[in-house]
């Protein structure tokens, strides 16, 4: 029996659906849930076996027995060694204290090609190499292979492929797979990825056709801000394997030809040129192939969900400006792909132009995509067809295409494309313009993380800048699944660190060559810090962890007085603050202080007692001398800025006696600016934060709720569908900021959503391998306004989803909690402490729970973990 009893979200190694792995000790997780109040897990058993059938009866792999535990994340295999290739099935069972069971099965997990042996590909190129500097090369590379004739038990037919460049493949003209820009991004001479697909479905037996289309992409295509390309290298390379039941049955070699087919360029920044009228035609041989070096770096499978389409969006309006040319609004600045369906005559071009915004004649705003002209363009061949490119993206709103006599709403469509992470919570409150600042936040997210988290998807940048993803990862852990893309990341962070410690502004390292700066390279502590503190995977952090002590010792290294002065490199401070410059010296101090105490945090939950007690008396340290020379009497900074506040406060930099002076002094920097924001991308982070734990949620509200400029709203209210890159990118008195620096969809400001959700709605948790005694944390403390009239938000927590929300009724505030199950749950109540009959404080058993305070008796103070260190 049951009981209602349920697990869902089974994982294997953070990922649903079949994953390919190439872990020994694979981990399960798993979300027990149920109606009844109180319901816990209390033991698990996992199974695991290479026969499905045998999964409940025998499974040949493991079986853990009945574990008594709570345990559901993360829970490491332990059953017989995993070779190359083992494909297997996985099952959890669970009983509640009532011995209530239930049990659900897994999506298999495959173990990839682990010994260097198993690839017998060669790695090859077209011979001579395509031609295309500027706009980027494609090219069509072909070859058969034969299936034998099937006997009773069909065989399992499998490719793995990878690129140095972007690669897809047709099997007999069908594209394989579901994935796009693959095999992403890493620095490729230190590890390459690869792809794993099922085709028994694309095959028959007999001749089959390949054609693998290859592409620049981040190998070798245009990048970033300083108009370069070949950061990786020049020239596209591929490498094919394709296996019947695990034995290699044909591989790429310099016997594959090159052949003709439509796409003629492509290119991130550029766009890209399809030529229909040049059918894909395998008999076309344009040429030959040869055997080419490959990368010097491991290949491995993916730990990351790939670039997928998630979305298709219909525009909101069509407007037709001549005879062949329309204006299209998608109504959503996104990133991904216009989709048409043209059917003019042969040699007609159609042109798609791509923009964020439109300038004030209402003709599309180019100028701040800056060197990327981002126009897709194809000749027809008289047939109707759907066009859509297949190697670069954009980040766009509007398109203006040429070329098409009619377009109606249904033959039109932008494909969203991202990093395929769920999106895991939803935020609603009363104010539609606090809703839309949150949709806002969501798109940004989803849109920069695209295989590496960026800083914006639409001119000639697009690099993982370190110091955006510091500032906006605690947002982001809370509203997508981030646990496998920030591991992927964490990766490419100990990729690009010099030999020397330090860790760069981009990741991975290109374009911008340097060591990072204050706040940038912190990234490499900091977002494996927060993804750690909500995801729980200690075996990332331990992986981790020698990166993390080699950047605070980098810094020391030439800082013996413990004020960062020296090897600040770009040292861009508080970035797009509103003429209220920190003094850079403060900021790159209080940054290793809180890099370094965070260090200390990593080694303590590794158990790393030598390294936790070096690293608290350097950190120690650090906070004396930012006291010496930073704060003076009563809280005071020298430098009295909002961002130099918030991360004194945030960082525990003040001494506890003059932290109310300090919040005090940061109120009036604030009243000083009208009331306004100031800061850059390195304060707005803590802004909030500092003012509600230090007891003034009312200033924040006022700040979260100004429609005035500068605030978030102030973006909301002109019209944005996305988190601008500065306070002022568009104002009415001003129209455009300056073009060289002005993008609409660049997330950092949106860093504010993680405040949203942890005071606002009051949801807090810390991951089960983050606490002290192994078992899940989650705080309730919702912190109403009365400018409101009700907040809620749902999160999936590890352990399962965390609700709390709040409302306003007959004088009354209403505060609904659902408690996660596995997790050890509090609600702080917004209660004055000198309210009579409530407990302000209360342990949740799990379920669902409804608090009603009286309007007089509602007060709120911050839960104790605000503050960062
Ligand atoms: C990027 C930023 C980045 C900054 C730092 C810009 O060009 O777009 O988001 O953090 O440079 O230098």
């Amino acid at each position: 029996m049951t009981g209602h009893l349920q697990i869902e979200r089974l994982r294997c190694e953070h990922r649903a659906g079949t994953v390919v792995i190439d872990v020994a000790q694979p981990r399960f997780s798993w979300q027990v849930s149920s109606p009844r109040n109180g319901a816990e897990q209390r033991s698990y058993q996992i199974r695991v076996s290479t026969d499905a059938r045998q999964l409940d009866s025998s499974p040949d792999l493991w079986d853990s027995g009945r574990i008594e535990s709570s345990a559901c994340s993360l829970v490491a295999y332990e059953g017989k060694s995993l070779s190359s290739r083992t494909r297997a099935y996985w099952s959890v069972t669970a009983w509640d204290e009532l011995g209530n069971e239930t049990s659900a099965t897994g999506a298999p997990f495959e173990l990839g090609l682990l010994r260097p042996g198993d690839w017998q590909a060669h790695w090859i190129t077209p011979d001579p190499r395509p031609l295309n500097a500027e706009t980027g090369s494609v090219s069509y590379l072909a070859t058969t292979f034969e299936i034998p004739e099937a006997g009773p038990d069909s065989p399992r037919l499998q490719i793995h492929a990878t690129a140095l460049g972007l690669y897809e493949l047709h099997v007999n003209g069908t594209r394989v797979g579901n994935r796009w820009l693959t095999p992403g991004w890493t620095d490729y001479d230190r590890r390459l990825h690869y792809d794993t697909y099922e085709i028994n479905e694309l095959v028959h037996s007999g001749t089959n056709t390949l054609i693998a289309v290859l592409a620049e992409g981040w190998y070798a295509g245009w990048l970033g801000f300083v108009g370069g390309r070949e950061y990786h290298g020049d020239t596209p390379q591929i490498l094919v394997q394709i296996e019947m039941d695990g034995t290699v049955v044909a591989t790429s070699d310099d016997s594959w030809k090159v052949i003709d087919g439509p796409v003629r360029t492509s290119d991130f920044l550029k766009g890209e040129h399809q030529d229909l009228t040049h059918r894909l035609d395998s008999m076309c041989v344009l040429g030959a192939t040869r055997r080419s070096a490959g990368p010097t770096g491991q290949l491995l499978p993916s730990p990351c969900e790939p670039v997928r389409v998630t979305d298709q969006i219909t525009p909101v309006g069509i407007q037709r400006l001549g005879p062949q040319r329309h204006l299209i609004d998608f109504g959503q600045n996104l990133v991904g792909r216009v989709r048409i369906r043209a059917n003019g005559v042969e040699n007609t071009q159609v042109t798609v132009r791509h923009a964020e915004m439109l300038d004030a004649t209402g003709a599309l705003y180019t100028a701040n995509l800056r060197s990327a002209t981002s126009t897709d363009t194809y000749v027809l061949d008289g047939q109707t067809r759907w066009l859509e490119p297949a190697f670069t993206f954009h980040g766009f709103r509007y398109a203006e295409i040429d070329g098409c006599d009619q377009l109606a709403p249904g033959d039109v469509a932008a494909v969203v494309l991202r990093s395929d992470l769920e999106t895991t919570s939803t935020w609603l409150s009363s104010h539609p313009g606090l809703n839309q600042l949150h949709s806002n936040i969501v798109w940004g997210a989803k849109g920069n993380f695209l295989e590496v988290p960026t800083d914006c998807p639409q001119r000639d940048e697009r690099l993982g800048w370190t110091g955006d993803a510091q500032v906006f990862a605690p947002t982001a852990n809370y509203i997508l699944d981030t646990a496998a893309f920030f591991t992927k990341w964490a990766r490419d962070l100990v990729d690009a660190q010099s030999d020397e410690g330090g860790f760069p502004d981009v990741a991975p390292r290109v374009v911008d060559p340097y060591d990072g700066a204050a706040g940038w390279a912190d990234a490499g502590v900091l977002v494996p810090w927060a993804a750690f503190t909500k995801n729980g995977d200690k075996r990332v952090l331990a992986e981790h962890f020698p990166a993390m002590q080699r950047w605070v010792h980098y810094v020391h290294e030439v800082n013996p007085n413990l004020l960062w002065l020296q090897r600040r490199n770009q040292d861009v401070g508080d970035w797009l603050h509103l003429d209220a410059p920190t003094d850079k010296d403060l900021i790159a101090t209080a940054f290793f202080a809180h890099s370094t105490r965070t260090t200390a945090r990593a080694a303590a939950a590794l158990g790393l007692q030598r390294e936790q007690a070096e690293l608290d008396q350097l950190a120690d340290g650090i906070v004396q001398a930012f006291r010496a020379a930073f704060v003076v009497d009563g809280g005071r900074l020298k430098d009295e800025t909002q961002t130099a506040y918030a991360l004194a406060l945030r960082f525990g930099l003040i001494p506890e006696s003059d932290r109310a002076g300090a919040v005090d002094n940061l109120v009036a920097c604030i009243d000083a600016r009208g009331g306004r924001l100031s800061t850059g991308f390195l304060g707005v982070a803590h802004l909030l934060p500092a003012l509600s734990d230090g007891g003034r949620a009312d200033i924040a509200y006022d700040l979260l709720l100004a429609e005035d400029y500068p605030s978030w709203l102030y973006a909301v209210n002109a019209g944005a569908t996305t988190i601008w890159e500065r306070w002022d990118g568009w104002t009415v008195d001003r129209g455009f900021q300056d073009p060289e620096m002005n993008s609409f969809n660049h997330y950092a400001f949106g860093a504010v959503g993680e405040w949203m959700y942890r005071t606002a709605a009051g949801i807090d948790w810390t991951a089960a391998a983050a606490t002290s005694d192994g078992v899940q944390q989650v705080t309730f403390a919702p912190c109403p306004t009365v400018r409101l009239e009700h907040i809620r938000a749902r999160v999936e927590t590890p352990a399962g989803p965390a609700e709390c929300g709040w409302r306003w009724s007959e004088r009354t505030l209403h505060v609904d909690i659902e408690a996660p199950l596995s997790s050890r749950c509090h609600v702080y109540l917004p209660i004055k402490p000198s309210a009579p009959h409530q407990s302000r404080i209360l342990e949740l058993e799990s379920g669902r729970h409804r608090f009603q305070i009286p309007a007089d008796q509602v007060g709120w103070a911050a839960p104790p973990e605000g503050q960062l260190s």
